[in-house]
């Protein structure tokens, strides 16, 4: 399933809101309830830098906090000519609250876009299955 043109729009605009004085490289996330709510996300880094948090868990950690547990698609955002992907602490952040086949779109500049799932970001992922 490919992302709606509002939850990618709101994956873009958040690269204007990303805080990135370091490193200057603003990403964006949304993330989309399964009842159609949509939780912006954006990169918070911190003068600390390992303190810093990917837009793609600002995004879920909003959505969880305000008692989100279902959710449908997940748009990320890069300010550059292909799509990025979530780094690896996002992908097992990701899987804890989103299904396997969930979609989830990848976003560069000028709409090149890649579609892809939880599970084919992480393989072999390790979950609450196996406690
Ligand atoms: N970053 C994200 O927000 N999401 C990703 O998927 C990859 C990396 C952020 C972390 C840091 O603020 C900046 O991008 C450079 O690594």
């Amino acid at each position: 399933m490919t992302a709606k043109k509002e939850w990618q729009d709101v994956a873009v605009a958040a690269l204007d809101k990303a805080y990135v004085p370091y490193s200057h490289f603003p990403v964006g996330a949304c993330l989309v309830t399964k009842s159609g709510k949509l939780y912006q996300g954006l990169n918070i880094e911190n003068a600390s830098y390992g303190l810093s948090n990917c837009a793609e868990r600002t995004a879920i950690f909003k959505a969880v906090s305000e008692g989100e547990r279902e959710f449908q698609h997940l748009v990320v955002a890069g300010h550059t000519p292909e799509p990025i992907a979530p780094c690896g602490a996002c992908r097992q952040v990701i899987a804890e609250f989103c299904e396997p086949t969930m979609p989830v779109t990848l976003l560069g500049d000028d709409g090149v876009q890649f579609e892809t799932t939880v599970e084919k970001l992480l393989p072999y992922m390790f979950t609450d299955k196996d406690l």
